[in-house]
C-alpha cells in the first residue's frame, strides 16, 4: 500500500469496530487514487485489512463499481434490468454503441469514454437510467445521451 494513502485509510478504518468492515470504503478510496483495482492492489488491501486476498477479490468482482481495468474519463454504466429494459434501455445502449464506436466493456481509443451494461442501480423510478461516473441520470432518451457525450468530449 502506498504510504501516502495510509493517513486516509487509517481514518476510514477508525470508523469501524472491525478493520475488515472498512473494505468497501478502502477499495473506493484506492480506486479513486489509482483508477482501477489490480491484483497487487487487492493483495495490498488484504494485507492492510488483515483479511484473505480472496475475500477482497470476491468483493471487487461482485460490485460493478470496482474496475479491474482502467475506465475512460466518462464512464456510462447503463442499467438493462427490467424497468429500464421495458422503457428502452436497449435503444439507449445501441445508440451509445453507435455514437462511441465501442461495445459494452470497452473504452474509446482516446480514453475519454467507457461503456458498461449493469444490473439494477436501484433507481427504477427514473428508468431508463444510467450512472455517469458517480452521478445518476434518468428518464434517458437519445437526445439526452447525445448532449452528455458532447458535454464530455
Ligand atoms: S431496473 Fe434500472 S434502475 Fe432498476
Amino acid at each position: 500500500m502506498k504510504t501516502e494513502y495510509l493517513p486516509e485509510l487509517n481514518k476510514l478504518v477508525s470508523k469501524y469496530e472491525q478493520k475488515k468492515a472498512a473494505l468497501l470504503p478502502v477499495l473506493h478510496y484506492v480506486q479513486e487514487k489509482e483508477g482501477l483495482i489490480t491484483p497487487q492492489i487487492e493483495a495490498d488491501v488484504a494485507k492492510f485489512l488483515e483479511i484473505p486476498v480472496v475475500h477482497v477479490h470476491q468483493v471487487v468482482c461482485f460490485y460493478h463499481l470496482f474496475h479491474q481495468e482502467r475506465k475512460g474519463k466518462c464512464h456510462f454504466s447503463i442499467c438493462e434490468t427490467t424497468a429500464c429494459a421495458l422503457l428502452g434501455a436497449d435503444d439507449i445502449i445501441a445508440h451509445l454503441k453507435a455514437r462511441l464506436g465501442i461495445e459494452p466493456g470497452g473504452t474509446t481509443p482516446d480514453g475519454k469514454f467507457s461503456l458498461s451494461v449493469v444490473e439494477c442501480l436501484g433507481a427504477c423510478e427514473i428508468a431508463p437510467m444510467m450512472q455517469l461516473n458517480k452521478e445518476y441520470r434518468g428518464l434517458l432518451n437519445k437526445k439526452m445521451v447525445d448532449e452528455l457525450i458532447e458535454m464530455h468530449r
